[in-house]
């Protein structure tokens, strides 16, 4: 049968992923697609290094739009990532009938919707598979796997740069920042780490889970956004001896006035199967109403474990591209025309329990005063430890569990607290979710 033809733009790890495994799994691939799928030309700034990954018989440019241009091409896949020209790139393959497949998270959570709807006016499909949590085939599990089901809530480690530099501090007792150095040594973590530290590479594709669990449009500037540059390595301690570890999880959750959306370290019981994801894992919990809870793991990075999740889109695009786009899986999962308003809720309205901790003078009243304020609030203690203070100190560390309540309420008590004569400095607050 005639094959599909492929252009790809980037040829990085990804990219060089992709052809090892298109070529070493031609047969199975074929197999399931129905017919052979090809690269047939390549873009990428560096020649030498796209004719070296190309090999002889693949056509090889500096120019992308050649690539989008390319009557011969029928899939064209978006590997270089960001807002800027890739978004020029995937538009104009759009507009000239070519289906996407993207591993872009950046550019859908921020210009999805304009994306999804230039897709859908051209009865063209947009495969984004690769796009979160790398290998693991979440969008796949969200928008098919999970349709029968009212989805309530997921939560997900969907940062390995992050996850592997806690794991470093929880294991080694060592500093956020020793941490950050040695993984940059290592390779694990950019020269400029912002994007994974500062969560903010979760929070993109923690928008495009939302989107597809819940039947929402991108909503990219609604999230709350915290990473892990400031987290301690006496927090993580703490934490242990509570029974909890400490993971940047990225959590949306359906209430009744709204959807919850948010990115932050969040201490978690050490006993869950995702508390023990380690190093540069990734995994996403779901909660749904008839199945339950369903776990899914795997590698969230890396050449082939990305390619899978690439091909497996070029492989559903060669099967459905000749159906009736109408009869198509839609983008988000639910029909374009049945998306639901639904806000995102502000932080302040978010609900969940909390960890505090506080460094105390070591005096009569101080604990019941921390105590009051709570009990003022209707904010329940779960948990408590007082440290004795080391010898010859007039201070001491108080950590409290809280148990679930507004943010407000605990922005509130917070300010209570630090305003005390006896609390010095600033409390600590990590939010804890029991995910049960
Ligand atoms: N930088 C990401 C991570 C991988 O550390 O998980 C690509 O999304």
């Amino acid at each position: 049968m005639k094959p599909i033809n492929v252009g790809l733009l980037g040829i990085g790890t990804v990219g060089g992923g992709t052809f090892t495994v298109l070529s070493r799994n031609e047969a199975e691939i074929t197999r399931r697609a129905g017919r052979p799928i090809r690269i047939v030309q390549v873009a990428d700034k560096n020649l030498e290094l796209a004719k070296q990954v190309a090999g002889g018989k693949v056509a090889v440019t500096d120019d992308a739009f050649a690539v989008v241009s390319n009557p011969e091409i029928d899939i064209v896949v978006e590997l270089i990532g960001g807002y800027g020209v890739a978004k020029d790139l995937v538009l104009k393959a759009i507009e000239n009938g070519k289906h996407v497949v993207t591993a872009n998270k950046a550019l859908l959570a921020v210009h999805g919707n304009e994306i999804f709807a230039a897709a859908q006016q051209k009865g063209v499909m947009v495969g984004f598979e690769a796009a979160v949590a790398g290998g693991i085939p979440i969008i796949k599990a969200l928008r098919e796997g999970l349709a029968a089901n009212r989805i309530q809530w997921l939560a997900g480690i969907i940062n390995g740069t992050t996850n592997f530099i806690l794991s470093e501090m929880r294991d080694k007792g060592l500093s956020f920042d020793a941490v950050l150095k040695e993984a940059q040594r290592l390779g694990y973590a950019e020269a400029d780490p912002t994007f994974d530290i500062e969560g903010i590479d979760a929070a993109h594709k923690l928008r495009i889970m939302a989107a597809i669990a819940f039947g929402i449009p991108m909503q990219f500037d609604k999230a709350y956004v915290e990473g892990i540059s400031k987290l301690e390595a006496a927090d993580i301690k703490y934490a242990e001896q509570l029974g909890y570890r400490i993971k940047l999880l990225g959590i949306t959750r359906r209430k009744e006035a709204g959807v919850e959306l948010r990115v932050h370290p969040t201490l978690i019981p050490a006993k869950r199967l995702i508390a023990n994801v380690e190093g540069a894992m990734n995994a996403v919990l779901v909660q749904a109403d008839a199945v339950g809870a369903t776990l899914y793991y795997g590698k969230g990075a890396g050449a082939e474990p990305t390619a899978s999740a690439v091909i497996a889109d070029l492989v559903e695009v060669t099967r459905l591209h000749t159906a009736d786009p109408q009869n198509r899986v839609p983008h988000l999962a639910f029909q374009p025309d049945r998306l639901s308003d639904v806000p995102v809720l502000p932080m302040a309205e978010v609900e969940t329990a909390y960890y505090l901790r506080m460094r105390v003078q070591d005096k009569p009243g101080v604990l019941a005063d921390i105590t009051r304020i709570l009990a003022d609030s209707q904010i329940s203690i779960d948990a408590m430890i007082q440290k004795e203070p080391a010898e010859g100190e007039g201070e001491t560390d108080i950590i409290i569990l809280t148990h679930v309540c507004k943010e407000s309420a605990a922005n509130t008590v917070i300010g209570k607290i630090e305003a005390l004569a006896a609390v010095l400095g600033k409390v600590t607050r990590i939010r804890l979710e029991e995910l049960q």
